[in-house]
């Protein structure tokens, strides 16, 4: 039996670790090195309100995480929240926890009155979840993408007007290798 969001402020100290654990195995060592710094980053400069994350426990083991963060479009009132990065446990993949996990995030994004989510991932995944591949027309991105038929989204609020205007992320997320 999953436990979803359990206690996350006590369990965040064991996520870098997670995440780097996790893109070792699926991509190399350089990815998990990467995705482990993005993690630790998000975690100790996001400010609270700018951070949500979420955990799927196993009894006392923790076997997936995703953090979302803000996006911040200062010509649009819609709240959008960027998700990255999303990791479910090597010897705990395709039994179903990162779709059940996608799904508890954004209702928990919908019930704190956020409209419009986005990610950058395999649309054939994520799809999974109800996000779409959309353009730079219905979402800037913050910066230039290296893979732009990876943005996906969606909206929380039935909302389907594009966002306003350019966008900012949060700081860890400020930097363009990233993207
Ligand atoms: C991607 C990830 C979060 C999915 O979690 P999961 O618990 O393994 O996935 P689920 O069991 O919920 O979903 C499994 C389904 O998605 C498919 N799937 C899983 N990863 C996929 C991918 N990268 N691309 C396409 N399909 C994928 C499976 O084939 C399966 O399909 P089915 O339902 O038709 O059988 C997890 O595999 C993971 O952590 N991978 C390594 C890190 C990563 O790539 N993170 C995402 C980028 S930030």
């Amino acid at each position: 039996m999953l436990n979803l969001n359990a206690d996350f402020k006590a369990r965040a100290v064991e996520l870098p670790e997670l995440f780097r654990e996790v893109f070792t195995a699926s991509e190399s060592e350089d990815e998990g090195r990467a995705v482990s710094a993005l993690a630790a980053d998000l975690l100790n400069t996001t400010p609270d309100d700018d951070l949500l994350g979420v955990l799927a426990m196993d009894r006392d083991v923790l076997v997936g995480c995703i953090l979302f963060s803000r996006l911040h479009y200062d010509q649009d009132p819609r709240q959008v929240f960027l998700m990255s990065p999303v990791a479910v446990r090597t010897d705990r993949q395709k039994s179903g926890i990162g779709q059940k996990l996608i799904g508890f995030g954004l209702e928990q994004l919908r019930l704190h009155g956020v409209d419009f989510v986005v990610s950058y991932g395999d649309p054939a995944y994520y799809g999974k979840t109800g996000f779409q591949t959309i353009t730079e027309e219905v979402a800037q991105p913050p910066m230039p993408l290296s893979m732009p038929q990876g943005w996906i989204g969606q909206t929380l609020s039935g909302d389907q007007k594009p966002i306003e205007g350019p966008s900012r992320c949060v700081s860890a997320f400020n930097r363009p290798e990233l993207w």
